[in-house]
């Protein structure tokens, strides 16, 4: 493949940070953030984009806060459907690819099955509308752009405005315990930021487009994943499952594991299962870092 220069919105974010990464090692990439780039600002996305004309435009940048969004209906549409929609526009008025992430919040989660890319969506909350207007609207500005949808992300940048990811939570909670609780009424498949960013690259060499779920194989609950992260950090401390209590008032799909049904479909699948990715996280050196970040 010839060098491209692509462009990564939201590069301070805990995926934009691995894209960074694991991208440049080969090709030109130029990183935007907040404040230089608002994506809900059509003038600065032009502006930026026109001026660095990329060939790729990855777009990591997203209202993650799913239980504020409830109530910020208007800013989470803003940045996951219209943002979204302007910066897939400019790409496609500069010929670019737009590469977009989706969520397993689409979906409902009555299944009790992994969902595939062609199971019907009906999201339950504010979050999961607006991501899925957001990823409509990126695949119909051109037919070449490509969304991804994942779950439960974690590595080593945790997301700025949730302040630590689920790892980090997980170790300051059994800090000084010999018991938690969590709930296991949620069932994900949570997926590693590196292996994510290695999976965009491999679906950008091989020139793939539309809609594809790239999460860790397998499934689990919250639960049983913070068991995992506890049994693999050496740490004695056990999970025990806490009755579900209301959240709330905000609706959560119950499960939504996804299956990588197309990347499998075109020999494209470089996910692994969900334990293997988080031991391959926790005994990186970037699992180290966050390590020492959070607990010292
Ligand atoms: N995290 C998950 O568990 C999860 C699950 C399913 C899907 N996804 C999707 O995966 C993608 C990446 O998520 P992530 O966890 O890497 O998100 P993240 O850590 O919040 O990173 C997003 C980046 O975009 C920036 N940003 C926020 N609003 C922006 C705006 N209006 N204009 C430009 N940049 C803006 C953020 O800056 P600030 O930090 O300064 O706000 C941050 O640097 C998103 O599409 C997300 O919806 C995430």
């Amino acid at each position: 493949m010839t060098m491209q220069h692509i462009a990564i919105i939201g590069s301070r974010g805990a995926l934009g940070s691995d894209l960074m990464k694991v991208l440049r090692d080969g090709w030109q990439v130029t990183g935007f953030d907040l404040p230089d780039l608002d994506v809900t600002r059509l003038d600065q996305v032009r502006l930026q984009l026109e001026t660095a004309r990329p060939d790729v435009v990855i777009n990591t940048a997203a209202y993650n806060l799913v239980r504020e969004a409830e109530s910020n209906r208007d800013a989470a549409f803003a940045v996951n459907e219209t943002g979204a929609a302007n910066v897939a526009t400019v790409a496609a008025n500069l010929g670019a690819v737009c590469v977009h992430y989706g969520t397993d919040y689409v979906f409902d989660g009555e299944r009790n099955h992994p969902y595939a890319e062609t199971h019907a969506t009906r999201p339950l909350n504010v979050y999961g509308a607006s991501k899925l207007a957001g990823e409509k609207r990126v695949l119909a500005a051109a037919p070449r752009n490509l969304v991804m949808r994942t779950t439960g992300l974690y590595g080593e940048t945790p997301t700025l405005t949730k302040g630590m990811n689920f790892v980090q939570i997980v170790w300051q909670m059994a800090r000084g315990k010999q018991e938690i609780s969590l709930s296991a009424r949620e069932t994900c498949s949570p997926t590693w930021t590196l292996e994510l960013a290695r999976q965009t690259r491999v679906l950008l060499e091989a020139g793939a487009s539309g809609l594809f779920h790239a999460v860790q194989e397998g499934a689990c609950s919250w639960r049983e994943f913070a068991q995992a992260i506890l049994d693999i950090s050496g740490n004695n401390v056990v999970v025990k499952p806490k009755p579900a209590g209301d959240d709330a008032g905000l609706a959560r799909p119950r499960y939504t594991a996804l299956a990588n049904a197309r990347l499998h479909a075109l020999g494209l699948n470089r996910m692994s299962h969900w334990r293997t990715a988080l031991e391959k996280f926790l005994n990186s050196e970037g699992g180290r870092r966050l390590r020492e970040r959070t607990i010292g």
